[in-house]
């Protein structure tokens, strides 16, 4: 959803710019731009496409300066082009980045043409450059016009201004985008996502919501929405480095699917013991676990079918009612909190829009608590809600979540056992759940063992252009993922249906050219699954299933089948979602598509 990095420096900072908007691009990829001022003013360049299209221009007209800022664009108010690419200005000496959607910009837009400004694209973001500008005409200190403009805005925006006659600061300002001060020796810096400077920092404060804020070199000002001057705490980003880099694979997606077990041992790590859930990983106020009656989950895309699963989990464990719903459906509706219900979002990023806003109306709504399931502990996600439990995957970069899903599913399964416990789950059972819960980075593994066959079977998908999933149970929300993976990266039409469901539509497009991909489970559900693939067969179908060997299908004629290992039922939806994340990635590598930056998505919508 855009991406932006600033950088005040003694030295020049365009290297800085072009690194950061790299590491930015999974949030935006489709236009990028930079400003720099220098003694001479503000020079620019832009460009359509990835990045590199823009450093292609650097290397035939470098640019020059000590102070800049950068954009990589995700459309929103206009097509992907030369014109519509940050940073925009309003003459030659006033120029803005911005993340974001101004929601009142054709008003603002009208008041500004009437004031004979003219507009060079089709932005949002425009408005708010020429708002600057003219605010410079009774206020002249360039903070002050800054903070003057964004009373006028509604919406959501991250900014980062420079103009030509500053050579010793810019202005930078978030509400409704995330943020980020980089704090450097003699230099400082912004960006929406603290990997976009790792190369420079690892020294980070994280701006609160209002918040303008003014760089020199030697110092950070913070002012809070009215304008006061506010001390924000410095953190020390802790991660490996090395989890940006791809290691020994061609994409990030790969390497975050073979990550799993290690990261799903790290969501472990502390939460269990031999035989109990430690319910001290949810803080010091883990009272709340036997107080909650209800669970309202609320979540987007694939954190969403995290959400699905997990409710399986509390109203099977736990026997307490759960609902499961998308952001950006429950922040538009009227809705009926029963007393002492969980509020429950799920995010990877911590700053998706519309779950933001759904924990926003949700504080006011009476809740028991706030618990947010999440992997990055910086986020406004994290900090906005009273309880945290990190996922603990590390950095993902490619746009198609894998390692992020698996671990909100291990703390999900781990939240639910803890509810659970307080609900009369025995200490038998629960020992028993904890123990599959300890085997299951081993099982991950074995999962993984299956790539070179379904690397294999992939190919037979490069020519389909539909694609059909079914399963049931927990295998459902498991089976809408692997369809959303599929279209995600390999642009296949893919749907997931339960398997029931199939008689009541779906059915009428099976035919030769349809495969349709079973999850099979191995539980009291395995001989309904077995009908439904007879239904299929009958039709001429193409079955590929996936199953652990005592099932039997896998000597079944006109099956193609993948191994996937045998597990304690609890576990069936983490294990089966391996071979699914792999079979999409093997189909999206032989269809040559852009696997870890598919068309038209970003990783962190921050936009509604
Ligand atoms: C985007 C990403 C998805 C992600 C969804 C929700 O669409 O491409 O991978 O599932 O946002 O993001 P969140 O960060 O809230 O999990």
């Amino acid at each position: 959803m855009c991406g932006i990095v600033g950088a005040i420096a003694r030295r020049n900072v365009a290297k800085i710019l072009l690194e950061g908007l790299s590491r930015l691009e999974y949030r935006g990829y489709d236009s990028s731009g930079v400003a720099i001022n220098n003694l001479d003013g503000v020079s620019s360049h832009r460009a359509v496409g990835k990045v590199q299209a823009l450093r292609d221009k650097f290397a035939v007209e470098p640019l020059d300066g000590k102070i800049g800022i950068a954009h990589t664009r995700w459309a929103t108010h206009g097509k992907p082009t030369e014109a519509n690419a940050h940073p925009h200005f309003s003459g030659d000496d006033l120029a803005l980045v911005h993340n974001g959607i101004i929601e009142n910009h054709e008003p603002l837009r009208r008041e500004l043409k009437a004031k004979g400004y003219e507009f060079k694209s089709e932005t949002d973001t425009e408005v708010i450059v020429h708002l600057i500008h003219d605010a410079l005409k009774t206020e002249p200190d360039l903070l002050k016009a800054v903070q003057n403009t964004l009373t006028k805005l509604h919406g959501a925006f991250a900014i980062g201004v420079v103009k030509n006659d500053e050579n010793d600061r810019f202005i930078a300002a978030r509400k409704g985008s995330p943020l980020v001060v980089g704090v450097g020796i003699e230099e400082n810096f912004v960006a929406s996502d603290q990997l976009a400077l790792l190369h420079v920092t690892d020294q980070f404060i994280f701006l609160e919501e209002g918040d303008v804020v003014e760089l020199t070199r030697d110092q950070v000002t913070i002012f809070d929405d009215n304008g006061e001057v506010q001390e924000r705490p410095i953190s020390v980003f802790n991660h490996n480095v090395d989890a940006t880099d791809k290691g020994e694979f061609r994409h990030y997606m790969m390497k975050e699917i073979y990550e799993q077990p290690k990261v799903i041992s790290a969501c472990l790590d502390g939460r269990i013991s031999e035989t109990k859930v430690l319910t001290s990983c949810f803080g010091a106020e883990s009272g709340f676990l036997k107080d909650i009656e209800n669970v309202h989950i609320v979540a987007c895309g694939t954190s969403y079918h995290a959400g699905m699963v997990a409710k399986y989990w509390i109203e099977d464990l736990a026997g307490l009612p759960c609902s499961v719903e998308v952001a950006s459906e429950y922040r538009y509706r009227k809705v009926a909190v029963p007393k002492n219900t969980l509020f429950l979002t799920l995010s990877q990023s911590g700053e998706t829009a519309d779950t933001l806003a759904a924990l926003r109306m949700a504080k006011e709504l009476g809740y028991l608590t706030t618990l947010a399931i999440c992997n990055v502990p910086s986020s406004t996600l994290v900090r906005e809600s009273a309880l945290t439990l990190l996922t603990n995957a590390g950095p993902e970069i490619g746009v198609a979540s894998t390692k992020a899903f698996t671990t909100q599913l291990t703390a999900l399964l781990i939240t639910s056992v803890a509810i659970a416990v307080e609900n009369g789950l025995s200490a038998e059972k629960e020992q028993e759940l904890v123990q599959a819960m300890r085997s299951l980075p081993a099982y991950v593994s074995d999962a993984l063992s299956q790539d070179a066959h379904i690397k294999v079977v992939a190919d037979r998908f490069a020519n389909k252009h539909n694609a059909l999933f079914l399963g049931r149970g927990t295998m459902f929300p498991i089976a809408l993922e692997g369809s959303l993976k599929l279209k995600e990266i390999s642009y296949i039409h893919a749907e997931a249906y339960p398997a029931g469901e199939l008689k009541h539509g779906p059915l009428a497009l099976v035919d030769e050219d349809m495969p349709i991909i079973a999850l099979v489970p191995h539980n009291d559900m395995l001989d309904k699954l077995k009908s439904n693939l007879q239904e299929v067969a009958a039709r001429g179908g193409e079955l590929y299933v996936f199953a652990d060997k005592d099932t039997d299908l896998n000597n079944e004629e006109n099956i193609t089948f993948t191994e996937v290992p045998k597990v304690d039922s609890i576990l069936e939806p983490i294990v089966h979602t391996i071979p699914l994340q792999l079979l999409s990635y093997h189909v999206a590598v032989v269809k040559g598509t852009d696997v870890d930056q598919p068309r038209n998505l970003a990783k962190s919508v921050t936009v509604e």
